[in-house]
């Protein structure tokens, strides 16, 4: 069915993205330390995200701090670099609990193996239900990457805490949400390399409806794609549309919640065309996520060095858009070029899977760290991340960001908790 919603994606263009400079150190992640803590042993630990509402906020439940992380068991995929690199085929989606937003406990696997549809738990967000007391509503992707099938999904239990922990109970079953329909985002046929995942639910101020980001690509076969003034932008004289240009299609992806919120029903959606495409710029923008501020809609996504297209590059990082008209945008790229922290380029996949929160707190994992002294572009030594970065905030100023602040490693922040608490501040002194 098309969609009612008859709106053209707003374009990430090429003349936009050549505007992307690495360095600047207003979108610049620290260099981390090479001697940077390791938050758990026995796990692999990676995309990761704070147990918020579905207003976007970070909460505390019963004075913990709660977060889901992609974790693989290094005994599994083995605790060396080649292990790391094979996690995704072992990846669960497990949660860590602590008092302080420092000092994490893992307490273990959310989903019950039963109620997984497919081998591998891809990420999602984790989101406590409105209007009940302790009903968690669990997104994520289920992935089988042996038959290239990823379905964002849902799970649903409850959370429970008292002095000595955080526990959960129920996710037993799965529902479905939505699949790649060839018609509004690239499905399996025409796009071997289609990315269909990371559902991150909200509801949207303006309509208080409940709609879902994702990551999906431009519907259309592989390969065909033409480069039309829309997608180029304004390119200075001479520039020529580098080869391949057409083989970046990765789309900005948005259902709408047609099924009762209220009823922790989430298996009727309608599919909308994609908020913003990155078609000849960029082949994946991953874990999108929206940051409502000062009337501005922020749209966050991450990204890869490898996967822009046509001669184009940029760091691994966090890119994002802003609408001045709600959701529905249009958008333009946030600092011009789209860039909102990339890795330096002294250490150019030090970091990966950034969430910007509400109050601007971003949080990452760390991936590699080149041996000091080998060459940052193909080290012959590297340290192996598997863990949380250290959290940094940014300043959103109207269509610009900053780099303003950084904190500990893994550090989250739920600040509107102890604005309602009257506690004192849990922050270390900065
Ligand atoms: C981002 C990402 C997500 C995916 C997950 C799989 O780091 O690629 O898009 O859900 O990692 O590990």
């Amino acid at each position: 069915m098309v969609s009612s919603n008859a709106r053209l994606p707003s374009a990430w263009t090429i003349a936009d993205a050549l505007k992307v400079r690495a360095d600047d150190p207003t979108t610049t992640m620290p260099v981390i330390a090479q001697n940077f803590p390791v938050m758990d042993d026995a796990l692999w630990q990676w995309d990761t995200g704070a147990l918020r509402r579905i207003t976007g906020e970070t909460v505390t439940f019963k004075g913990w701090y709660v977060m889901w992380s992609l974790v693989a068991e290094r005994a599994q995929t083995g605790d060396d670099a080649a292990g790391w690199h094979n996690r995704n085929a072992f990846a669960f989606i497990g949660y860590y609990y602590s008092r302080n937003g420092i000092d994490w406990t893992f307490g273990g696997r959310l989903l019950n193996t039963s109620a997984d549809l497919r081998p591998d738990e891809w990420s999602g967000s984790l989101i406590m239900r409105r209007g009940s007391e302790n009903v968690v509503d669990m997104f994520y992707t289920s992935v089988n990457t042996d038959v290239n099938q990823s379905v964002p999904s849902v799970s649903s239990g409850t959370i429970h805490a008292d002095d000595s922990g955080v526990w959960f109970e129920g996710f037993t079953a799965t529902t479905e949400m939505f699949s790649a329909d060839g018609l509004h985002y690239a499905n399996a046929s025409q796009d071997p390399y289609f990315d269909f995942r990371d559902p991150h639910p909200f509801i949207n101020p303006a309509d208080g409806q409940v709609y879902c980001l994702f990551e999906g690509n431009v519907p259309g076969m592989r390969g065909d794609f033409v480069i039309t003034d829309r997608e180029a932008g304004h390119l200075p004289p001479g520039y020529t549309v580098g080869e391949g240009a057409g083989y970046g299609a990765a789309a900005i992806g948005i259902a709408r919640l047609v099924s009762s919120y209220a009823q922790g029903d989430f298996s009727r959606w309608e599919m909308l065309p994609a908020l913003v495409t990155a078609l000849g710029v960029n082949d994946q923008t991953e874990r999108p996520h929206v940051v409502f501020s000062n009337g501005l809609t922020y749209l966050f996504t991450i990204s890869h060095h490898s996967t822009y297209t046509g001669g184009l590059a940029g760091p691994d990082g966090v890119y994002g858009f802003v609408s001045r008209h709600g959701i529905f945008g249009p958008y333009t790229p946030l600092n011009s070029s789209g860039l909102v922290l990339g890795n330096p380029s002294s250490a150019p996949y030090e970091t990966y899977s950034h969430f910007v929160d509400p109050l601007g707190y971003v949080q990452s994992f760390i991936d590699t760290l080149p041996a000091p002294g080998t060459d940052p572009q193909a080290p012959a030594t590297y340290r192996i991340g598997g863990t949380l970065a250290p959290t940094v905030r940014i300043a959103l100023e109207d269509d610009r960001t900053f780099l303003t602040e950084v904190h500990d490693y893994g550090q989250i922040f739920a600040f509107d908790e102890w604005a309602a608490s009257n506690q004192p501040d849990p922050r270390p002194a900065t």
